[in-house]
């Protein structure tokens, strides 16, 4: 539903009411450069309490309903047999008309469990629209190897295309006949692509890769953590899509996939996780990997509470009152900066606003991370904590140079019924105040850097005393106290 104006310009409008809170502080900002040096100038690193806008990520951090939050009493706590989990069975099988559910604690156990089953030699390869960073780690992890054909056209940062995340069905089609099927593990389709922006795949190219993938036998496997902002993306872009209902534009996304897996701190507005598939033999094949690693199969290792919580969530997840608010709300916070003049990925996506960082900091070279330098700057200039999404995010190659990102993103993620508008505008403002002293942010070098997935915990240092100088500029303008 969208809320009309008499005389105001049109605005997003929050569809639901505050009912508990939590209070916020801000420190002042040469607190919080105390703080992101003690974090290694990584956002990740940074404790809660010292954020005074938290859009890391969309994950697990999504405002709960009510009627999720009642949902907890009901929950059946049982180590086998768990009345929430034939519960939250049947409600995924209702959705996705698909039988059999495999839980997990979140989606990079999904995937752990994925690659291990299809990544049974080393060199298999995985096709994929575009990587998600566990996705990838668990397959390369065990010798396989990723193939990211999204269209090139996707990783334009300015572009009005409504579906970015679109797959290249030439070269996945060339993919195919250069490696052989045989060395094939599967093919990833990742909704609403994370690293690209949040940008959405249509429900045409899903249906045109996953047509390729069946004649040449491949498993089809649909990464659906942000499915939600797919399905309201199909329904207003797409226009085959338009008079369909979203429940059944999901499932006729799910009609094409063999295997469906998904983050329930994304999909379903709680935490935990499941892969689906159609197949009883593929479910077997699986079963043993979920006792052994996540728990038993009637939970595996979720809390029942947050299930139950999730069984609720699918559904929210299905109506467009609550989808459209993700990205309407990114969407106004996008036109915002790109009429200043901020390079930002247009056009808006789902998850959150994401900040050119290779255009914005140009002056940093790939190697010192401008994402990670601009990620760092925005905590200090705001106490707004994003998310790095480039180089420092990648992997390095195997003989130890740099990995350059195809992108260089600071992602301002925005969790679901979490903050309002007017939150959204000073956001906007600090990101004007920051993108006008752009040239005052320099590089960052590691002083810690883990093997893998080194942008979780890895540690940084600046390359000089920008930070110290930009915090001085910040409360020249806005006061120490701000
Ligand atoms: N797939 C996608 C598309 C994701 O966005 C994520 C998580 C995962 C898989 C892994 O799920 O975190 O439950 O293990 N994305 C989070 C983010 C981390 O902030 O974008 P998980």
């Amino acid at each position: 539903m969208e809320i009309k104006f008499y005389k105001h310009d049109p605005i997003p409008m929050e569809l639901h009411k505050v009912k508990i809170v939590q209070q916020l502080k801000m420190l002042p900002v040469k607190d919080r450069l105390e703080k992101i040096r003690e974090a290694g100038f990584n956002t990740f690193n940074l404790h809660n309490g010292d954020i005074f806008m938290d859009m890391l990520t969309d994950s697990g951090v999504n405002a709960m309903s009510d009627l999720q939050q009642s949902a907890f009493l009901r929950a059946d706590d049982a180590y086998a047999g768990s009345e929430t989990f034939y519960r939250m069975r049947d409600k995924l099988e209702e959705i996705f008309g698909i039988k059999y559910c495999i839980p997990a604690h979140q989606g990079r156990a999904c995937e752990n469990i994925l690659a291990q089953r299809f990544i049974d030699r080393p060199g298999k390869v995985v096709i994929m629209n575009y990587h998600f960073t566990t996705a990838k780690a668990h397959i390369t992890r065990l010798g396989g190897r990723v193939e990211e054909l999204v269209k090139s056209e996707g990783l334009i940062s300015k572009s009005t295309l409504p579906f970015k995340g679109n797959i290249d069905l030439d070269r996945v089609e060339e993919c195919i006949k250069k490696e052989g099927v045989e060395n094939i593990g599967f093919m990833r389709i990742e909704s609403g692509t994370n690293l690209i922006g949040g940008q959405p795949i249509s429900y045409e190219n899903m249906k045109a890769a996953t047509d390729l993938a069946k004649k040449y036998g491949i498993p089809t496997v649909l990464d659906a953590s942000l499915l939600q902002d797919n399905l309201y993306f199909i329904k207003i872009r797409e226009e085959s899509m338009k008079d369909v209902p979203v429940p059944e534009i999901c499932r006729k996304i799910a009609d094409l996939f063999d295997i469906i897996y998904f983050s329930a701190r994304k999909f379903g507005l709680a935490r935990g996780g499941a892969i689906l598939c159609r197949d009883e033999a593929m479910y077997h094949s699986m079963e043993d990997m979920c006792t052994m690693f996540e728990g038993f199969l009637t939970y595996g290792g979720m809390s029942v509470k947050e299930m139950e919580a999730m069984i609720i969530g699918f559904d929210e997840c299905l109506d467009m009152d609550v989808i459209s608010q993700g990205p309407q709300f990114i969407d106004y916070c996008v036109k915002q900066l790109d009429d200043y003049g901020v390079p930002v990925i247009t056009p808006g996506g789902g998850l959150g606003a994401h900040l050119d960082a290779a255009v914005l900091c140009g002056h940093i070279p790939q190697e010192e991370y401008p994402a990670g330098a601009l990620t760092a700057a925005m905590y200090i200039c705001g106490g707004i904590r994003g998310m790095e999404r480039g180089t420092m995010s990648e992997e390095r190659n195997p003989d130890g140079s740099e990995h350059f990102a195809s992108c260089e993103l600071l992602r301002l993620a925005f969790p679901r019924r979490v903050f309002t508008l007017s939150q959204t505008e000073y956001v906007i403002d600090r990101v004007k105040w920051l993108y006008d002293h752009r040239e005052m942010i320099g590089g960052l070098k590691f002083t810690h850097e883990p093997k893998t997935l080194r942008f979780f915990t890895g540690k940084l240092a600046p390359t000089s005393d920008w930070p110290e100088k930009l915090a001085a500029a910040y409360a020249a303008d806005f006061g120490e106290d701000q």
